[in-house]
């Protein structure tokens, strides 16, 4: 339990106290080698493959977070690929999201399946993993979805795993950690892409993973080490100074996706309008059970392909791009990718900071417009 709230918490996490004439965040540690001599057994520091001042920092902070023990990865899936090749052996069979993010889809059915695990999949929507958990070491969920935004209650399929004997990872990419605590609702892994809203300034891609159980973290530390995975220190510090506007950003960016999803909503030319914040989402009575922000990041749909690429022709606030919550408003017509099961003119849209204002007119502007 932390003793300051979140918008405290997030502007001191991985500080400490610092020392007289010091700098409150140390700038980046660059090293290859470090200064050690003699036995390295229990050393902290002898290679920068192992370990980094500036890593143990930003995982001191992302602790303070999580509620439990931390690593950053060069990525997310860096952080996905750790949680699921060091915890899965052949034989073993891992439950994932049929809707969540596609490259961890793609990754399992292709790598892992390839190394003897066996891989299922179902909705996140209504529980549904829950109904293929037998005999399963893992089970993934992703909540909200990445891109059709459903959710599911993570408290209680946590319980149903465990019962069941598997262990539970959350990717918690698109609430962050100060929107859903995957630790406190009984994960055993709570994994993000730190690319997206934790640091949210679209400058760099980094991953972390943290384990309600230490001894978990053993085999993640190994996985890391070995693969060599590693972030790179000026990209971890970018990450770790962020952090500490991670409230004041998600406050303004979850204020205006609401704004923004109930204008889409009451469109004519929108035909769905998916935002776990909305009061009649689908998702809304499990999020606001387990989520203290609904995310930056609405979906809806438009009549079609052409529908969905002339509106965003037609934008000149929001920018055309991939990835989601940083600092600026972003769309893309999801289905261009090609790994999503979404309509074609389906749209996800990443909400920003910028004035709520220049926004709604930009979004309902280019729906006339297109
Ligand atoms: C939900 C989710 N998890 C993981 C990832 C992978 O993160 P990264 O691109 O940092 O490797 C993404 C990337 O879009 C994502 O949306």
């Amino acid at each position: 339990m932390r003793s300051v709230r979140d918008a405290t918490a997030v502007v001191r996490a991985g500080l400490g106290d610092p020392g007289q004439e010091a700098p409150f965040l140390p700038g980046p540690v660059f090293a290859g080698p470090y200064r050690h001599g003699g036995d390295p057994a229990g050393a902290r520091y002898t290679y920068g493959r192992y370990a980094n001042p500036t890593w143990s920092a930003y995982e001191a902070a992302l602790e303070e977070l999580e509620g439990g023990p931390c690593l950053v990865y060069a990525s997310g899936m860096a952080a996905v690929s750790a949680v699921l090749f060091s915890m899965l052996r052949p034989g073993d069979t891992v439950v994932l999201p049929s809707d969540g993010y596609f490259t961890a889809r793609v990754l399992a059915e292709g790598q892992l399946a390839r190394s003897g695990v066996r891989v299922r999949l179902a909705p996140t929507a209504g529980g549904a993993q829950r109904d293929v958990l037998g005999g399963a070491r893992l089970l993934w969920l992703e909540s909200p979805a990445n891109p059709g935004l459903d959710v599911c209650d993570i408290a209680d399929l946590a319980a149903a795993a465990h019962a069941a004997g598997a262990l539970v990872a959350v990717d918690n990419t698109t609430a962050t950690v100060l929107g859903q605590r995957p630790l406190a609702l009984g994960a055993d892994f709570s994994v993000a892409s730190d690319t997206k809203a934790l640091t949210g300034h679209g400058d760099l891609v980094l991953g972390h993973v943290a384990v309600a159980d230490p001894a978990l973290a053993t085999g993640l530390a190994t996985w890391r080490t070995q693969v060599g995975a590693i972030a790179g220190p000026m990209e971890t510090w970018l990450a770790h100074r962020s952090l500490a506007t991670l409230d004041v950003r998600l406050r303004r960016q979850c204020g205006t996706a609401l704004t923004l999803a109930a204008a889409l909503r009451d469109h004519p030319a929108v035909r769905a309008c998916r935002y776990p914040g909305l009061p009649e989402d689908p998702a809304h009575r499990t999020a606001s059970r387990q989520m203290a922000h609904f995310g930056p990041v609405v979906g809806f749909t438009l009549a079609d392909r052409d529908a969905a690429e002339r509106w965003l022709a037609a934008l000149r606030v929001v920018l055309p791009a991939t990835s989601f919550g940083a600092v600026h408003t972003t769309a893309e017509r999801r289905g261009r990718w090609g790994g999503d099961d979404v309509d074609p003119g389906f749209v996800r849209l990443s909400v920003g900071v910028e004035d709520p204002d220049d926004l709604l007119e930009d979004v309902l502007g280019a729906l006339d417009r297109a």
